[in-house]
């Protein structure tokens, strides 16, 4: 039998070790590593900053120097890497901790069921949260300190791209329906780049009381309305001349993405017309890649509906036209696995 290559044996360990890179990243923020590190730090000083043993850290530290987080001089001082800076510091502008928080203690507990979920056709996942509703959102409602930290992960991850603030047409709209709007943290952005756009936000009831504190933490409370609305089963409220769906359309199913577009589109035309705003994880055209879009179409699989995919462009593109929309502009963001859409 031929040796394995080099090149072959690194393709296999990123295969096989990629779930260490997930966990010292995690474990790094757990520990506020790299903000401690901010303040000044050395291979020395480092185990009784972190109140851990001196053993356990040197492993730590061989962890974040693989994942070039860090960097280690001769004197033994500890730098944080550009990319901890920007994104791994608690208080940073793009902070990402609460979205890795998110990604270890909710997707990737979760996605250790993908085998039992593709052999049993069910959302195995769920397992690990208690309660019998089908999906994660109906289980997180049970959970208040878990829905916290997910709602928490999933603004972090929405702030970190200013691309969707870029769709020019959201400066056409008056009053926005944002459906299954969160913790408000489009409606906030959206406001503040829009002086005179008002949203009215529509979410499960345990998840607007929440958005409800995050608006009136921004003075937003008179642009922003907090309505609890089952965006399926409920009427929508009125008065609204456009739609967005943030992150919640590739959660679901074909059709029931198709049932959506379609109630948008007799919603809208009991409004006299108006815009639909789509910011999607969208995977690459010829369904390859990339990552980030494989990782959270396992996670909806495996945990959050049993549905949904990062679907393609050409997908939503096709839901819409049969829904009777016409997509006047897309937005590509394809470097984070996204993309924005418009139709009318
Ligand atoms: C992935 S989060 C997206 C949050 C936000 N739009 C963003 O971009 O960060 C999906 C949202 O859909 C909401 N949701 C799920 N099922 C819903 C339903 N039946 N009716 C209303 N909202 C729902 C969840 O509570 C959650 O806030």
């Amino acid at each position: 039998m031929d040796e394995l290559s080099w090149e072959e044996w690194q393709s296999l360990c990123e295969m096989m070790n990629g779930f260490i890179k997930t966990q010292v990243l995690s474990s790094a923020c757990d520990l506020a590593v790299f903000d401690v590190i901010e303040r000044g730090a050395t291979v020395a000083s480092l185990p009784s900053q972190l109140e851990i043993n001196e053993h356990g850290c040197r492993v730590l530290l061989l962890g974040l120097k693989q994942l070039k987080l860090v960097e280690v001089d001769e004197a033994g001082v500890i730098k944080n890497a550009p990319l901890a800076r920007r994104c791994l510091l608690r208080g940073s502008a793009q902070s990402m901790v609460p979205f890795v928080r998110l990604n270890d203690k909710i997707q990737h507990r979760a996605c250790l069921h993908f085998t039992q979920a593709l052999r049993e056709g069910r959302n195995a996942g769920l397992d690990e949260f208690p309660g019998d509703a089908p999906t994660l959102y109906g289980r997180l409602a049970k959970d208040p300190s878990l829905e916290r930290l997910f709602h928490e992960g999933m603004g972090a991850y929405t702030r970190l791209s200013p691309r969707m603030m870029a769709v020019k047409e959201f400066a056409d709209v008056s009053n926005l329906l944002d459906v299954g709007g969160g913790d408000g943290t489009n409606a906030i952005r959206l406001c503040e780049r829009y002086p005179s756009l008002k949203v009215t936000l529509i979410d499960l009831p345990s998840v607007i009381e929440k958005a409800r504190a995050n608006i009136e933490a921004h003075g937003l409370s008179d642009r922003v309305t907090c309505q609890a609305v089952d965006m399926f089963a409920d009427p929508w409220p009125h008065g609204c001349d456009g739609v967005i769906f943030s992150h919640v359309l590739e959660i679901f199913s074909p059709e029931t993405i198709g049932l959506l577009y379609k109630k948008t589109r007799a919603y809208l035309d009991s409004q006299r017309g108006g815009q639909l705003f789509v910011w999607s994880l969208m995977c690459d055209p010829d369904e390859a890649g990339g990552l980030q879009s494989v990782k959270s179409s396992l996670y909806f699989v495996t945990v959050a509906s049993g549905q949904g995919m990062a679907y393609p462009l050409r997908d939503h593109e096709a839901w819409l036209r049969d829904a009777g929309f016409d997509v006047v502009a897309t937005y590509d963001a394809r470097t984070i696995d996204h993309c924005a859409l418009v139709a009318r």
